[in-house]
């Protein structure tokens, strides 16, 4: 089984305990969502794509496994970090750069390292492309227009 996978067993467990179904939908939807929208960007980007799915199938993983979503980016960042290790499948250094991207992730009016980079703009992508009927978000209005034109789309159509 390659590592994404095996993270990927441990996320499910997490989602698949939780009670309510209507948020057990969120979580697989977001959380994949957004582990789909980093693969595409890491691509993009010549990065990391493993790291950068495993960063975002575990970003929010704290507010879903405890119906908490303060301060989460920060307590997530420990709670992946607690994943990874107990999976001794990951360096130091992956661990250190998957935790840090998490921990960082909802500081979108700055920008960081490359996967950091991955992660906030997957999370506003997959905020936008759930559902495009919505309107964008004043927040998420900047890095999603630049995700536009990096992304070479330049129509937005309906
Ligand atoms: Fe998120």
């Amino acid at each position: 089984m390659n590592r994404i996978e095996t993270v990927r067993q441990q996320v499910d467990e997490i989602l698949l305990s939780m009670p309510d179904a209507e948020e057990r939908r969120c979580g697989y939807v977001h959380l994949y969502g957004v582990a789909q929208a980093c693969a595409l960007l890491a691509k993009k980007r010549g990065e990391n794509a493993e790291l950068a799915v495993i960063a975002g199938m575990l970003h929010d993983i704290y507010s879903y496994a405890k119906m908490d979503s303060t301060d989460h980016a920060h307590k997530g960042a420990v709670m992946a970090r607690e994943i990874l290790e107990s999976l001794k499948i990951f360096s130091e250094e992956e661990m250190e750069t998957v935790c840090t991207a998490i921990y960082r992730h909802s500081d979108k009016a700055v920008t960081q390292n490359a996967l950091d980079e991955i992660l906030k703009d997957a999370d506003v992508l997959q905020h936008i492309w759930y559902n495009p009927l919505f309107a964008v978000k004043q927040a998420e209005q900047e890095r999603y227009e630049k995700l536009m034109a990096e992304l070479g789309i330049e129509k937005d159509g309906f």
